[in-house]
């Protein structure tokens, strides 16, 4: 089994990527990843001293090039692509939304489009829950919730499940969209909630919380995740979508919470800062489709996963001090003090 990963080098790539080589003993990776601030070869090391140039191959390059992408697709008989390469950070995407656009919506369409010219005979198109936009107090998104993306990052993943739905139409291309809901786990970059809350706690400094802190994320383990585009590529039906949920709706305040109790860290750590312009309430996942065509259903308990993936935080300190690049540092600071103002 030949498969193209795209953005293999940032969380959920890197982590799928180690699932597929160790649970398929036929499965050969090329992993096209342009290294943005998100993205660490690292994350792969021990992927890369068992199988690179055999069943690992790393590619640096961008999902856009429209050279480089056909002509990777002719190397190897790709079974498939799956595409997890995007600017991933609605913060980010607040502050500048154009390589949102670029990447997500111009790099999936040069995507789209070379591996229908190589007739590839599948392609998994990674998505999000935030592409259904925001829930009040009950509910959950369905596959057939029309999409009402709130943000920048959700609008180009919108626009990007639209363009693998025309491609699935117009060309029987033989598209599968996924849809998953908040990941968190090992090789998280510490820009999101969870990885963030548990460096600032380790430093004892100020973490902040968005507005009340009673906006709702429905919490996924990565490996869940992982499993669920493991079996959509597997199983799924050209042309459908599926949905991938973690049973685990939680409050901001409730997740920092358990962040700060699991650390052995005070409560006074919390500071509460202005809203997330656009700040979408609650996300909450229905998954029944993927349960009955794909037999999948999320193995991890919130408590559980969270417990493990602090103690992973906690004995990989030295990957959490290699991506504090100075960039990243800049860019941060400069977030916090826009909305602390
Ligand atoms: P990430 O930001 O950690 O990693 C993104 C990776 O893509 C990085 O390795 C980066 O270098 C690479 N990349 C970015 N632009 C590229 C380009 N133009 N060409 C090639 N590579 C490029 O993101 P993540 O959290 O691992 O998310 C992966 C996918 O899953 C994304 O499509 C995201 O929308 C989706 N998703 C994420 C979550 C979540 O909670 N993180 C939830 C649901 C869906
Ligand atoms: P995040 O991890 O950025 O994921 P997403 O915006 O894709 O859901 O944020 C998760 C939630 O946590 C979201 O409601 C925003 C909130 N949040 C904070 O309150 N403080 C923070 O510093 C960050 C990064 C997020």
């Amino acid at each position: 089994m030949h498969l193209l990963v795209t953005g293999g080098c940032g969380f959920i790539g890197s982590n799928f990527i180690q699932h597929m080589l160790a649970a398929h003993q036929d499965a050969v990776i090329v992993n096209l990843d342009k290294l943005t601030y998100a993205g660490n070869r690292r994350n792969l090391a021990e992927v890369e001293s068992l199988f690179l140039g055999r069943r690992y191959h790393f590619v640096h390059g961008d999902i856009c090039d429209q050279t480089l992408v056909p002509e990777l697709l002719g190397r190897f008989p790709f079974d498939a692509v799956l595409n997890f390469a995007a600017e991933s950070h609605v913060d980010r995407s607040i502050s500048d939304p154009f390589p949102f656009v670029t990447t997500n919506v111009l790099g999936t369409q040069n995507l789209l489009e070379a591996a229908r010219q190589a007739e590839i005979p599948r392609f998994v198109h990674i998505s999000t829950d935030e592409v259904y936009g925001s829930l009040g107090p009950t509910g959950q998104f369905t596959e057939d919730t029309p999409l009402a993306p709130n943000s920048p990052y959700s609008a180009s993943k919108a626009s990007s499940d639209l363009l693998a739905r025309a491609y699935f139409h117009t060309y029987a291309m033989p598209v599968i969209v996924t849809r998953c809901s908040n990941n968190y786990g090992p090789y998280q970059f510490p820009e999101k909630l969870v990885p963030l809350v548990y460096l600032k706690a380790s430093r004892n400094e100020a973490i902040p919380v968005y507005g009340d802190g009673q906006n709702v994320r429905d919490w996924i383990h990565v490996m869940d995740h992982c499993r669920g585009v493991e079996a959509a590529l597997l199983k799924g039906t050209p042309g459908a979508v599926y949905n991938f949920g973690g049973d685990a709706e939680r409050t901001n305040l409730e997740v920092v919470r358990t962040i700060l109790k699991l650390s052995g860290k005070s409560e006074d750590l919390i500071s509460f800062v202005a809203d997330r312009p656009g700040h979408d309430r609650r996300y909450a996942m229905a998954y029944a489709r993927s349960t009955a065509d794909l037999g999948w259903t999320p193995r991890q308990s919130f408590e559980d996963g969270m417990a493990s993936t602090l103690a992973w935080y906690t004995s990989n300190g030295a990957w959490l001090d290699e991506v504090q690049s100075g960039a990243y540092r800049q860019f941060m600071d400069k977030w916090y003090r826009t909305r602390q103002a």
